[in-house]
Order: C-alpha cells, then sequence, then structure tokens
C-alpha cells in the first residue's frame, strides 16, 4: 500500500541555460508521438555495444527504462570509469555529473548529456572565481596552509580542478565523512588546527562535521560569496575548523522539520528517511539519513508493513512507492517538487540524441578543457582512492 503522494507543480533551480548558450540543435520530436518509446528502443538497438547509457535515479520514469545502470552520482562516476570500450556515454542526469564522466574516461569516448540545459542550481552557486577569492582571503588571513578544499561532487569541473591543485578532494553524499576524515588528517587532524573549506552545499558539510565527525554548530562558519570578505572577520576564519559555503539544492532545502513534526503526530510509526542535502534541523528529526543508495537500500531492506516518509527528489520517491506496494511509502513534504533540471532529460531529448548518434552526428557533447581535467581527475581520483564506503553500493 502507498500514502497517497501530492501531484506537485514542477520547478525550482536557477536555470542557466541561456548563459550556456543551450538552445537545443536540430529537430525534437514531438512529445506527443506515440512511437517514441520504440524509437528510443530502435536507436539503442542500432548503437548497440557503441552506447552505454546512464541514467541517475533523479531521472524521470520515461527515460531511467533505457538506462544500462542506474545510480547515484558516486555509483555513475564509477560506471562510467569502468566502460572503456563504450564510444558514447549517454548521460542521463546533470551538467556536472556528465562532466565528471568525461574527466573519468578516455580521450576516445565521448559524453553526450541529452539536453544541456540539465545543470544544478546547487553547483550553480559555486563559481571559480568566487572559490579564488574565498581562497584569498584564508591566504590573506595567514590560515591557507592549514585548509584542505573538499568539493561536492555536485559541482563545475573547474572547481573540481581547483580542489586538486590546492591539496584537496571531491567528495559525494556517500562518502562525505570518508572524505572529512581524510582532508583533516593531511593537515595532521583537527586538534591540529586542520581547516576544511567544503562547497557548494552547507547543508552536506554541516550535516557530516556535526553529526559524523563530532564537531560542533560553533566549530563551522558559512562564507557567503556574495557579502565582502564572506560575511566573516579574520578571527572567525581563523577560530573555524569548518568553513561552509553558502550554497545548498533547491529541491532538498525545501523539506522542514515542521512536516515531520506533522507528519508524526498523524503517522506514529512513520520513520524519517532523509538526504544529507536536507537542512539541519530536518536531519536532526530524522531516523535516518543518507545518499540516494542509501535510501534505496534502506527501503529494499525494510520489513512489509513499515512506513516512511522519504525527503529526497520526487521521481525517486514515487518510483520507491511504486516498487514497494507492501510497504507505506509518503514523500515528506506537500509542496516540494521535482528537481526541474533532472527533469529536463525527457524521452524527446533522449531519442533526439540517440537518433543523432545513429545518424552519425555527436550531439551535446560535454567535453572539459584537458587543463581542467587533469586537476579534475587528481581531485576524483583522491575521493576513488578512499578506503571504505559509509555503505555499500
Ligand atoms: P547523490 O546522487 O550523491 O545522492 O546526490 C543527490 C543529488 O542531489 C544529485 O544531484
Ligand atoms: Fe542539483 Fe539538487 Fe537537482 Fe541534485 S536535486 S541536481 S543537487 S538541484
Amino acid at each position: 500500500m502507498t500514502i497517497d503522494l501530492p501531484l506537485l507543480p514542477l520547478g525550482r533551480g536557477v536555470d542557466l541555460s541561456a548563459e550556456r548558450g543551450v538552445e537545443c540543435p536540430g529537430d525534437l520530436p514531438a512529445a506527443s508521438d506515440p512511437d517514441l518509446v520504440a524509437r528510443a528502443l530502435a536507436a539503442k538497438e542500432a548503437l548497440g555495444e557503441r552506447v552505454f547509457v546512464l541514467g541517475h535515479h533523479y531521472q524521470r520514469d520515461e527515460v531511467i527504462q533505457f538506462a544500462d545502470v542506474t545510480g547515484d552520482s558516486f555509483k555513475l562516476a564509477r560506471e562510467a570509469a569502468a566502460r572503456p570500450d563504450a564510444e558514447f556515454i549517454v548521460f542521463c542526469g546533470v551538467h556536472f555529473m556528465a562532466e565528471s564522466a568525461d574527466i573519468l574516461t578516455s580521450d576516445t569516448q565521448q559524453v553526450i548529456l541529452p539536453d544541456l540545459a540539465a545543470g544544478c542550481s546547487m553547483a550553480d552557486m559555486a563559481r571559480l572565481s568566487q572559490v579564488e577569492d574565498a581562497w584569498d582571503a584564508l591566504v590573506d588571513a595567514g590560515i591557507a596552509d592549514s585548509v584542505v578544499p573538499v568539493t561536492y561532487m555536485n559541482s563545475s569541473a573547474d572547481i573540481k580542478a581547483f580542489c586538486g591543485r590546492n591539496g584537496g578532494a571531491v567528495c559525494t553524499s556517500s562518502n562525505a565523512e570518508t572524505a572529512l576524515e581524510w582532508a583533516f588528517d593531511q593537515k595532521g587532524g583537527v586538534e591540529a588546527g586542520a581547516k576544511v573549506l567544503f562547497f557548494p552545499d552547507q547543508h552536506l558539510g554541516r550535516n557530516t562535521a556535526v553529526l559524523k565527525m563530532g564537531l560542533s554548530l560553533d566549530d563551522c562558519v558559512v562564507w557567503d560569496p556574495h557579502r565582502p570578505h564572506g560575511g566573516l572577520t579574520v578571527e572567525q576564519l581563523r577560530d573555524a575548523t569548518m568553513i561552509l559555503w553558502k550554497g545548498h539544492c533547491s529541491v532538498h532545502g525545501r523539506f522542514t522539520a515542521t512536516v515531520v513534526d506533522e507528519l508524526r503526530a498523524t503517522l506514529p510509526d512513520v520513520q524519517i528517511l532523509v538526504h544529507p542535502e536536507c537542512t539541519h534541523d530536518v536531519v536532526l528529526k530524522a531516523d535516518l539519513v543518507g545518499s540516494t543508495e542509501f535510501i534505496i537500500q534502506t527501503i529494499e531492506a525494510a520489513p512489509a508493513g513499515s512506513t516512511w516518509a522519504i525527503g529526497t527528489e520526487l521521481n525517486l520517491v514515487k518510483r520507491l512507492a511504486a516498487a514497494h506496494p507492501d510497504k507505506h511509502i509518503a514523500f515528506l513534504d506537500k509542496t516540494v517538487c521535482y528537481c526541474s533540471t533532472m527533469n529536463r532529460i525527457d524521452l524527446p531529448h533522449f531519442v533526439w540524441a540517440m537518433e543523432s548518434l545513429v545518424a552519425g552526428t555527436v550531439p551535446n557533447r560535454i567535453e572539459v578543457d584537458p587543463e581542467t581535467k587533469q586537476w579534475a581527475l587528481v581531485a576524483l581520483q583522491r575521493m576513488l582512492d578512499l578506503p571504505g564506503r559509509s555503505h555499500k553500493d
């Protein structure tokens, strides 16, 4: 049995597609074309082993059905790296994921994002020039030598390259704790005064630092790139252990502690399961917190009849509810919407990309320049080399 999921509007997220110059070239098939599924199947069959389709868990059902592998951003990065024979990687996800796939695959492989407007509002909240300004402030404060930059996977390739160049690493929601431990160790540990500059998601950084690493909220400060000197004094920077970037996910940031309280009042047996991109007060009230892979595994392992409210992207929650009719699964909020940029990849764009490949044209190739690639790979490789995982994938 499922608990009714609200039908919600699409929306939210900063759409920087105009800035990226991302008009879709060529003719998109009409969404009403009744043959779209057959056309996608035919194109996939025609391309055979030459193409490998990756699908993030937040993708629409109409697209995810064509994925050779589904996963969270960490799993998909590893899957891309593990397919050296596929000439084309069609990435059904968002721009930063396709960039990471390009960085992790060989120069003979081509990564395609079916709609270039599929960006990520969180990734867009940290620009390289802003991060360099923050770093300059740390240098001026005399503390840069104690700071390791760690960027969430949800960031552009040039931010990952910045971390590679400056002794830092990438992390994802499923290995943030291990990545932070590694980062503090690079400078002799927290007791020795080691600090982390963490971007772009303040919530993942704070939740991991406080709930997994035993730091206090007072150990964390927030650098606001839109305020002079990040809105912080030199003393605040020197006293902090975690310098969090003022960025957030426009989807996960909308879940509220009030709705958690309301659900607990109406469904006494409910277990609250949320993604660590949710705000700290929501995570504090949750029963379980973890990446999308963790959320999926938790629901798969849950006993029949158990009741859950899940705080993550709606496409995934609806799919979990449909796949587990023996469990009661609700969305954690009445008003939170889909990730609008993830939803840009729809069946017409997928068919258009696949048929273009069949016709011998490579559409919407995501190609990171060689120097950025070299340094971003350093940061990504440091993540891939981290020991263990905080959950099995
Ligand atoms: P993960 O895929 O790492 O769980 O991150 C969630 C997300 O917001 C992806 O954009
Ligand atoms: Fe970005 Fe959030 Fe959408 Fe993920 S869910 S792509 S972090 S806006």
